[in-house]
C-alpha cells in the first residue's frame, strides 16, 4: 500500500499519535482527513499539515457513535471520491482497581476504544470491498500484556488485537489489508483523557493523571512511532510493534501460556487419564 495519491481517514487525528500518523501519510503523498471529537483541534491540526504542503481536511466525529462514523465516511467519499486507508486511532485511557471503577465509565471506554474501531471498519468495508484498501487499528502493548490497575484499558486493547487478527484473515481475500499497532508509552495527552470520563473526577483521579504524566513524558515521540507504523503499513506487516525493551516482558507472558498449555496437554493426553 503506497500512500501516494491515496485518501486516508484518521480518527482522533486532531492531536498526538493520530496527527503524527496523518503527517507521515501526508508527507508520503496521501490526502489526509482528520476526524476528531474536538473539532477545533482537528481544524488546527489540518491547518498545520497544510502549511507543510499536505492536502489535509478535517471533520467532527465522535467514534462512539456508529451514525457519526458512517456520516463521516460518506462525507469523505463525497469530498474526496474514495477512502483507501482508514486509521482507527481515536482512544482514551481509564485505569483503576476492580471494585472501584464505575460501570458507566467502563461502557464509555468500551464505546470509544473498541466500538469506535468496529464502527470505522463497518463503515468503510463496503466501499473498500469494491476497490481494495487498508485498515490500521491502533491498539497498544497493553493489548498484548496486561498491567494491574488498568483493567478497562487492557480489556479494550486486547479486544482490538483479537478483532484485528480475525479481521485480517476475513478481509485478505477482498484485497483489504489490516494491521494492528501496539506501542508502549508515547509522549501525548492520552493520560488527560481519563478526566473526561462520564462519572466525573475525584482527587484520586487527578493524582493518577499526574503520576501518568511522569511516565508519558518519558515516552517516545509520536512522530517516531508514526514513521515506523507507516513503513510497516507499506510493507503490509500485521503486528506493528515498538519499544523493544518490553520484549522480555512479552516473552515471559508467552512462556507462561505455553507452560500452562503443557500442563493441559499432560492432563488431557489419553495415556495420563487412562
Ligand atoms: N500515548 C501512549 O502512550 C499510547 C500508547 C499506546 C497506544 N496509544 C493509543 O494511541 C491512540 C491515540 O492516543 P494518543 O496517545 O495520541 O492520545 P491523545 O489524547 O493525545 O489523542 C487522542 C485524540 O483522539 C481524540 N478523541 C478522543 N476520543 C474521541 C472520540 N470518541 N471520537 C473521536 N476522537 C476522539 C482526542 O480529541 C484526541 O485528539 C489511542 O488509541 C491510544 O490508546 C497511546
Amino acid at each position: 500500500m503506497d500512500p501516494k495519491n491515496k485518501v486516508a481517514l484518521v480518527t482522533g487525528g486532531g492531536s498526538g499519535l493520530g496527527l503524527a500518523l496523518a503527517r507521515a501519510l501526508g508527507l508520503r503523498g496521501a490526502t489526509v482527513v482528520l476526524a476528531d471529537r474536538d473539532l477545533s483541534a482537528a481544524q488546527n491540526a489540518a491547518r498545520a499539515l497544510q502549511e507543510l504542503g499536505i492536502a489535509a481536511d478535517h471533520l467532527s466525529c465522535d467514534v462512539a457513535s456508529a451514525q457519526q462514523v458512517s456520516e463521516v465516511v460518506g462525507e469523505v467519499m463525497t469530498r474526496h471520491g474514495d477512502i483507501d486507508i482508514l486509521i482507527n486511532n481515536a482512544g482514551v485511557a481509564l485505569g483503576g482497581t476492580s471494585g472501584e471503577i464505575n460501570l458507566e465509565d467502563w461502557r464509555w471506554i468500551v464505546d470509544i476504544n473498541l466500538m469506535g474501531v468496529v464502527h470505522g471498519v463497518e463503515a468503510v468495508v463496503p466501499f473498500m470491498r469494491k476497490t481494495g484498501g487498508y485498515i490500521l487499528n491502533v491498539a497498544s502493548l497493553a493489548g498484548m500484556h496486561a498491567n494491574p490497575d488498568m483493567g478497562p484499558y487492557n480489556a479494550t486493547k486486547f479486544a482490538v488485537v483479537g478483532y484485528s487478527e480475525g479481521l485480517q484473515q476475513e478481509l485478505a481475500g477482498a484485497n483489504i489489508g489490516v494491521s494492528v499497532l501496539c506501542p508502549a508509552w508515547i509522549k501525548t495527552d492520552i493520560h488527560r483523557s481519563a478526566l473526561q470520563k462520564p462519572s466525573g473526577n475525584t482527587e484520586l483521579d487527578q493524582h493518577r493523571v499526574e503520576a501518568m504524566e511522569d511516565v508519558i513524558s518519558n515516552g517516545i515521540d509520536a512522530s517516531d512511532v508514526a514513521e515506523w507504523a507507516i513503513d510497516c503499513l507499506q510493507a503490509e506487516r500485521f503486528y506493528i510493534l515498538t519499544h523493544p525493551e518490553f520484549l522480555p516482558m512479552l516473552e515471559k507472558r508467552h512462556q507462561r501460556v505455553l507452560a500452562d498449555y503443557a500442563a493441559a496437554s499432560s492432563y488431557f493426553s489419553t495415556t495420563d487419564r487412562a
